[in-house]
């Protein structure tokens, strides 16, 4: 809070935010917010990340390789000593009926989603900074509602695996002051919706109550309200940014 008591989302001067998707519509906006708040910020994709700035470490990465999750990390830990948020926004949509669906593109999916999650709280747990370091994941109201064909049911499965993951390490992690989130978007104004056809966007807008989708914007908000001291109290939650499209989550 400021003497005026107005309040700010983050103040992240001195801190450091790693963040996966930073290609991505959504990590893009995370990072944007995050450098405006006033941290450093370790950015990765696996295409080129679009940021020029002395604040920003690009790195190159395969979120679901093991051995690059871990040198990712270490490499932001060489070049900027800490970890205080782990924001991890890279993802992946599937498609198609379940039984028209191969082995290999349900493993790819759920490696990309879940199994990426896994390798960066693993990695990332030793170097968060302790007490305060903050942890959000990226579900989907697929993880809540059971999505559709539209998505796919290798997405649906590890959203909804992923909410479970989030209330394990928030408990696991609490004794060391750590936070761990998970934000839970139904549709965003995002490159990942240009699969959808535009008689399929009219069918999604329709069932939103709200009537729109969010924006990216939205979802970086979230995410920043989710490692403020706003939030100290809160861990293992699962933000609903669904347009109204999920109430009984
Ligand atoms: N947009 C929506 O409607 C919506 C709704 C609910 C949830 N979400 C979730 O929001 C998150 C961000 O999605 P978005 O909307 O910003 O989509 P997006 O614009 O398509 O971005 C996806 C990001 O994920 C990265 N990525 C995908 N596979 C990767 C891999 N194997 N290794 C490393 N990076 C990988 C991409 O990196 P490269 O481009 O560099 O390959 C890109 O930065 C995802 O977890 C998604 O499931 C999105």
């Amino acid at each position: 809070m400021t003497s005026t008591n107005k309040p700010i989302l983050l103040d992240a001067a001195g801190r450091v935010a790693f963040v996966t998707g930073a290609t991505g519509g959504i990590g893009q906006a995370v990072v944007r917010m995050m450098l405006d708040a006033g941290a450093n910020v370790a950015a990765t994709g696996r295409r080129a990340v679009p940021f020029d700035d002395d604040r920003v470490l690009p790195l190159t990465l395969e979120v679901t390789d093991e051995a690059a999750v871990s040198a990712a990390i270490q490499s932001c830990i060489d070049h900027f000593g800490r970890i205080d948020y782990l924001v991890h926004m890279a993802g992946m949509v599937g498609k198609g009926r379940l039984d028209e669906l191969s082995l290999e593109d349900w493993n790819t999916v759920v490696s990309t989603n879940l199994t990426s999650s896994f390798l960066l709280l693993k990695h990332g747990y030793p170097h968060l900074t302790k007490p305060g370091g903050v942890t959000v994941l990226c579900g989907s109201s697929n993880g809540y509602n059971g999505g559709s064909y539209l998505s796919g049911a290798a997405y649906s499965s590890s959203k909804a695996a992923l909410v479970n993951l989030t209330r394990y390490c928030a408990k696991e992690w609490a004794p060391d002051g750590l936070r761990v989130h998970i934000l839970s978007p139904g549709p965003v104004e995002t490159p990942m919706l240009d699969r959808l056809s535009n008689d399929q966007h009219d069918g999604l807008r329709s069932i939103l109550p709200l009537g729109h989708y969010a924006t990216a914007e939205e979802c970086a908000g979230a995410v920043l309200f989710l490692c403020s001291p706003h939030a100290a109290s809160m861990t293992g939650t699962n933000t609903n940014i669904s347009s109204g499209m999920v109430l009984d989550a």
